[in-house]
């Protein structure tokens, strides 16, 4: 018999969703209410570790998308126009992981965190505070960026909501257990294809982001001298 085939030689269920992707995916939803209210409530200090967090989570989402493990891949869940279109119009499958349309929506969701908090780094409240790289740039492009961190936070919100939508749609028209995958790893129907990355490359990998951040953090210029 090929390996394969056995039952035997096959593990019982793998995680679909291991513990980095799951503690990335709950992270957000805690930190980006929380940069919102600090926003709000002119805690500039708090709001930019907030920010950073939000940053260093996505890089790693990122990287995690290419070492982690089977169903965290970009390979898994990002698919060409054609699987898409099939898909909307129920003639293609979904897999274990993201379905072909919700793969994309999760690009978009990253992209549109970094580029919330990246602009960030480039903003001033005009009183108190100014990112750490509020000096690198022309007043032009600081002006520009503070459009763009309003504006995004708009469209982050717009496709968050998309994204609940999406989310509750399939858990309650479709029965698919999608939130109990999210939290617990595996739900009824929803387990991975191939075992999890092991967890020391996460940690490895949070470490690298981390240190990368701090460093380029130290390169921030310092505000001009006035006299
Ligand atoms: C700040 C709010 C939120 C953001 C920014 C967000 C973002 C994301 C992202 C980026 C992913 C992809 C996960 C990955 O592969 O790394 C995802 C997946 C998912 N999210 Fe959220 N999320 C938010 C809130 C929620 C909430 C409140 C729920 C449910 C109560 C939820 C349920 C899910 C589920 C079930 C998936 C997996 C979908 C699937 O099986 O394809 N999300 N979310
Ligand atoms: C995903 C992470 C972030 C989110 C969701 C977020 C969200 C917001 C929101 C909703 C506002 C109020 C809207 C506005 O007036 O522009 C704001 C303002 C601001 N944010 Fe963020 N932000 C994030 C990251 C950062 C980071 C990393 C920094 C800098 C280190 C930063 C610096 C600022 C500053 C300076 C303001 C005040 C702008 C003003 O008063 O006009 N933000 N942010």
């Amino acid at each position: 018999m090929p390996e394969d085939t056995d039952p035997l030689s096959r593990p019982a269920s793998q995680p679909l969703w291991d513990w980095p992707t799951r503690l990335f995916h709950w992270s957000l939803v805690v930190l980006i209410p929380l940069a919102w209210w600090t926003a709000e409530e002119g805690q500039m200090e708090r709001h930019q570790w907030l920010g950073y967090t939000v940053i260093v989570l996505v890089v790693f989402r990122i990287c995690w998308g290419f070492v982690g493990s089977p169903q965290s891949r970009f390979r898994d869940f990002l698919k060409g126009p054609d699987t898409v279109l099939g898909y909307v119009r129920g003639r293609v499958a979904s897999g274990p992981g993201h379905n072909p349309l919700g793969g994309w929506s999760v690009v978009v969701l990253l992209t549109l965190l970094l580029v919330q908090a990246g602009s960030g780094l480039f903003n001033s409240d005009r009183i108190l505070f100014n990112g750490p790289f509020y000096y690198a740039v022309s007043s032009e492009t600081r002006d520009f960026l503070g459009v763009v961190h309003e504006w995004a936070f708009n469209a982050l919100l717009a496709m968050i909501a998309l994204h609940l939508l999406a989310v509750a749609w399939h858990q309650f028209r479709r029965r698919e257990k999608l939130v109990q995958a999210m939290l617990r790893g595996r739900a009824e129907g929803k387990s991975g294809t191939g075992a999890p990355a092991p967890w020391w490359l996460a940690l490895l990998l949070l470490a690298a982001v981390v240190g990368l951040g701090w460093w380029l953090l130290q390169q921030a210029p310092p505000p001009p001298r006035m006299w």
